[in-house]
C-alpha cells in the first residue's frame, strides 16, 4: 500500500492507495470512524451492485452504517439527486457527528461531497474512489452538482478527512472509463511535470498499457501533483486554475455530445490538443502538435471530436461554462510541458480555429 498526505490550509488528510484495501477500510479509518455516530455510504447503481454490500458490512464493524444508492451517470449530479441525498441523511438519522462515505467515481464524489458540505452546515466525509478519474476528483475538496444551464455551477470546497483508493476496483471499469481517468493523469504531467510526461509516454501507448504494473506508481505521482497544487492554492485563487487545462473545450464537448457519449477525460484530451493549437496560433508556444496528437490518438482519444459539431455550438457551450469569465473565454494554455498560463482569448480566434478544424486543416 502507498500512502501520502494532502496538506491544505483547512485540513491535512491521508490518501491510501493499494490493491484490495477497501476490505481493510475499517482498520484504516478506525481513528476517524470510531469517533463518529453513524456512517452513510453514498454510491451509484453500478458500484453499489458490485461492492456496496461488502463495504457496508465492513464499516458496520465499527459504527452503524447504511447505504444510499443513486442511478449511475452524470444525471446524478443534479439538484434532484442532491435533494434525495439530503433526504437519505435525514431518514437515516445522521447528526452533526456522522460521516458520509463517497463510494464511486467522480459523480458520486462530487455529489456526496456536496451533501456532506451542506447537511447540517457540514459533516465529515471520506472519499473511496472507484474510477481512475477519481484519482483527480477525490483529492482537493471541490464538491458540487450541475445546473441544467451548466456543469458544476453549484458547489462548495469541502475537504475529505481521508481517501481510500482501492485499485482492485478499477478492474471492472470499461476501457473508455480508463481513458477518461488517464487523461487527467496526462493533464497533471502536461501542466506540472515534464519528467512524468516522458515516463508516461515511454510506458503507455495503448489503453491496455494504462493497466500495467506501474499503475500504482503513476497514481501516486499524479495524486502528489494534485496535492501540491491544492496545498498552495486550496480555493483556486491562482495556480489551481491550471488544473482546468483542456477543460474549456472538454466540458463543451461533454455537454453538446450529451453527457456520457464523450466521457469527461476524453473531452479533456481533445481540449488539451485544442489548447496547444490555440497557443501555437497565438504564437505563445511551439508545440509539435502532430506528435502529441499521435500519442493521444494511439491511446484511443477522440481528438477530432470538435469537428462533429458546429463551431458556434461549441463556442456557446464554452461561454456557459463557469470557467468563462464575464463572456470572455479564458483558457489555460501551456508554453511547453510544465509551463502553464492563463490567457483571455478573443472569440473570433477560437471560431477561426474551430472552423479550420472542421475543414480538416492540419495546421500547426
Ligand atoms: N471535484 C473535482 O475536483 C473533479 C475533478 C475532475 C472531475 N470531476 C467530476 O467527476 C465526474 C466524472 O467522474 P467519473 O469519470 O469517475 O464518472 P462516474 O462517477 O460517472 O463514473 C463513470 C462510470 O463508471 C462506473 N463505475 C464507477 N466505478 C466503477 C467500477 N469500479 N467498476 C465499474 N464501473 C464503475 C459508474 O457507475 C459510471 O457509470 C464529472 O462529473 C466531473 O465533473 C470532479
Ligand atoms: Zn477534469
Amino acid at each position: 500500500m502507498e500512502q501520502l498526505l494532502v496538506e491544505t490550509p483547512s485540513l491535512t488528510y491521508p490518501v491510501y492507495i493499494g490493491e484490495n484495501i477497501r476490505r481493510h477500510s475499517a482498520e484504516l479509518l478506525k481513528p476517524l470512524l470510531s469517533k463518529k455516530s453513524r456512517a452513510l455510504i453514498i454510491t451509484d447503481s453500478k458500484v453499489g451492485a458490485l461492492y456496496g454490500e461488502e463495504l457496508e458490512k465492513t464499516l458496520e464493524t465499527i459504527l452503524p452504517t447504511s447505504l444510499f444508492t443513486l442511478p449511475e451517470g452524470e444525471q446524478s449530479k443534479s439538484i434532484e439527486a442532491y435533494e434525495k441525498g439530503l433526504t437519505a441523511c435525514i431518514e437515516e438519522n445522521l447528526d452533526r457527528h456522522s460521516v458520509i462515505v463517497a463510494f464511486g467515481g467522480g459523480v458520486v464524489g462530487d455529489l456526496a461531497g456536496f451533501v456532506a458540505a451542506t447537511y447540517m452546515r457540514g459533516v465529515s466525509f471520506v472519499q473511496m474512489p472507484t474510477t481512475l478519474l477519481a484519482q483527480d476528483s477525490s483529492v482537493g475538496g471541490k464538491t458540487g452538482i450541475n445546473h441544467r444551464l451548466g456543469k458544476n455551477l453549484i458547489g462548495a470546497f469541502h475537504q475529505p478527512e481521508a481517501v481510500v483508493y482501492d485499485t482492485k476496483t478499477l478492474e471492472t471499469l470499461s476501457d473508455n472509463e480508463w481513458r477518461s481517468g488517464f487523461a487527467e493523469m496526462i493533464k497533471h504531467a502536461y501542466i506540472k511535470d515534464p519528467e512524468f510526461l516522458h515516463w508516461l509516454k515511454s510506458n503507455v501507448s495503448t489503453t491496455e498499457d494504462m493497466k500495467n504494473s506501474k499503475l500504482l506508481q503513476f497514481l501516486k505521482r499524479s495524486i502528489a501533483i494534485k496535492a501540491e497544487i491544492v496545498k498552495t492554492d486550496e480555493k483556486e485563487a491562482g495556480i489551481r486554475a491550471f488544473l482546468n487545462f483542456g477543460h474549456t473545450l472538454g466540458h463543451a464537448l461533454e455537454k453538446v455530445s450529451g453527457y456520457g457519449q464523450i466521457t469527461h477525460g476524453e473531452g479533456v484530451a481533445a481540449g488539451m490538443i485544442f489548447a496547444m493549437r490555440l497557443s501555437n496560433y497565438l504564437e505563445l508556444s511551439e508545440w509539435d502538435i502532430n506528435n502529441e496528437k499521435k500519442w493521444l490518438q494511439q491511446l484511443g482519444y477522440p481528438i477530432d471530436a470538435p469537428t462533429l459539431y458546429s463551431p458556434e455550438t461549441l463556442i456557446n457551450a464554452m461561454k456557459m461554462d463557469k470557467k468563462s469569465n464575464a463572456g470572455k473565454l479564458t483558457f489555460v494554455l501551456t508554453e511547453k510541458p510544465g509551463v502553464p498560463f492563463l490567457q483571455t482569448v478573443n472569440e473570433s480566434d477560437i471560431l477561426f480555429l474551430l472552423k479550420e478544424y472542421k475543414k480538416g486543416g492540419d495546421f500547426q
